[in-house]
């Protein structure tokens, strides 16, 4: 009996603990849910959900509440205001997110002044993370993959390229790192297009880059509305008849776009840290956790820069709890753990994820559908722009 009332007493008084334990730590999530570049935004919440319902809602007895604000496109100023009010209004102690640059350096100071660990999900200039000791990235850089693409083009008998980049940080990486590995292979860039950020129209470019001639066209734009006008522009202006070969990062085909970009795509290949056809049993999960939650979804780059994004986030909170901080970054560098996209590790020098880059070609799948086959794979690639 005395025992019996020992155990109810205690289980009591570990109810009334846990209860006032059970603090909630709240994230904010910046990206693009509406305009031609919303496709992020789905992916992105689409991504935490599936890490959600494998992992719960809450970690080191803290409650998660996500706080999402649309950030539309490349808008800095939209940014810095959103991520002002989650940081004062909402009393958010961690970020995520970020689909663009610009964004991403708007939102530095702020994160430096509040000493606010932010996960970048997808912002990919390399030069954003010496903005802030705050910033953690879990997608990749431009030049982590445009210099593996230059590698294997130029073993693969390409010896002359013309370039085309949407001109601004990301674009200006790609370019830069792709000419340096090619040229130094003994590569010719015949030409270097930067072309406006508000660019719908590549008619133009492609039909200059027709009369140069040259083995391949290299190119990086931001993936969403524009990238596949882009690649259907390739197709459409008759280079591929041309015999000139689509080469790019994998955000001018990424899988939100494959269908649409039909037949006339295969064959245009690409160098990413992530393929929806990745053979492994980590990406076959989150793809049926995926398709589970939201039927005939696909997953892409974004959704993975998310996935692992939310993990890193929930690393950092089971670790710090609310006072987030110079010891929530410390908690992750240096981590490593197996992703759907293969193995990765947060570097702790430049605070960008080292991860393997694949080459992939546009192909029919078994299932009758386009998909980004790799291959071949560059392994442990680490951010190649940090040390220019
Ligand atoms: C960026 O602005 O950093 C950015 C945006 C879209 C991409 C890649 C990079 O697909």
């Amino acid at each position: 009996m005395k025992f019996t009332h020992r155990l109810a007493v205690a289980a009591v008084v570990a109810a009334i603990a846990q209860s006032a334990g059970a603090d909630t730590v709240k994230i904010g999530i910046l990206a693009p849910f509406s305009g031609p570049f919303a496709m992020y935004g789905t992916q992105f919440k689409q991504a935490i959900e599936v890490y959600q319902a494998q992992n719960g809602t809450s970690v080191g007895g803290h409650d998660i509440e996500l706080i999402y604000k649309d950030t539309g496109g490349p808008n800095p100023d939209v940014a810095k205001q959103l991520a002002q009010e989650l940081l004062i209004k909402d009393g958010v102690k961690y970020l995520g997110g970020i689909v663009f640059t610009p964004n991403a350096m708007a939102v530095a100071p702020l994160i430096n002044q509040s000493k606010t660990p932010t996960v970048l999900f997808n912002a990919a200039t390399s030069v954003i993370n010496a903005k802030s000791p705050f910033f953690v990235r879990t997608s990749m850089t431009l030049p982590q993959v445009s210099a593996p693409m230059a590698d294997w083009a130029f073993a693969h008998g390409i010896k002359t390229v013309a370039t085309a980049v949407t001109d601004y940080g990301p674009g200006i990486d790609a370019e830069t790192a792709f000419t340096k590995e090619f040229t130094a292979k003994g590569g010719k860039v015949v030409d270097a297009i930067r072309m406006p950020i508000q660019t719908t129209d590549f008619g133009p470019f492609m039909q200059r880059i027709k009369t140069e001639a040259p083995n391949a066209l290299f190119a990086f734009i931001p993936a969403g509305a524009p990238a596949f006008a882009f690649t259907k522009a390739y197709s459409d202006n008759g280079l591929k008849a041309a015999g000139i070969q689509a080469l790019g990062t994998g955000d001018i085909n990424d899988e939100t776009t494959l269908e649409g970009l039909g037949d006339a795509s295969i064959g245009i290949i690409t160098s990413h840290h992530y393929s929806m056809a990745h053979d492994s049993a980590e990406n076959k999960a989150f793809i049926a956790e995926l398709q589970k939650l939201h039927p005939g979804a696909v997953s892409n780059f974004a959704s993975i820069g998310a996935y692992d994004g939310i993990k890193v986030l929930y690393k950092m909170i089971e670790t710090t709890g609310a006072s987030g901080g110079e010891p929530a970054v410390k908690s992750v560098l240096g981590m490593s753990w197996v992703s759907p996209r293969g193995p990765v590790t947060i570097d702790p020098t430049n605070r960008t994820v080292t991860q393997n880059v694949y080459i992939r070609a546009i192909t029919k799948g078994a299932d009758g559908k386009l998909e980004n086959k790799e291959i071949d794979t560059f392994p442990n690639v680490p951010d190649l722009g940090w040390a220019n």
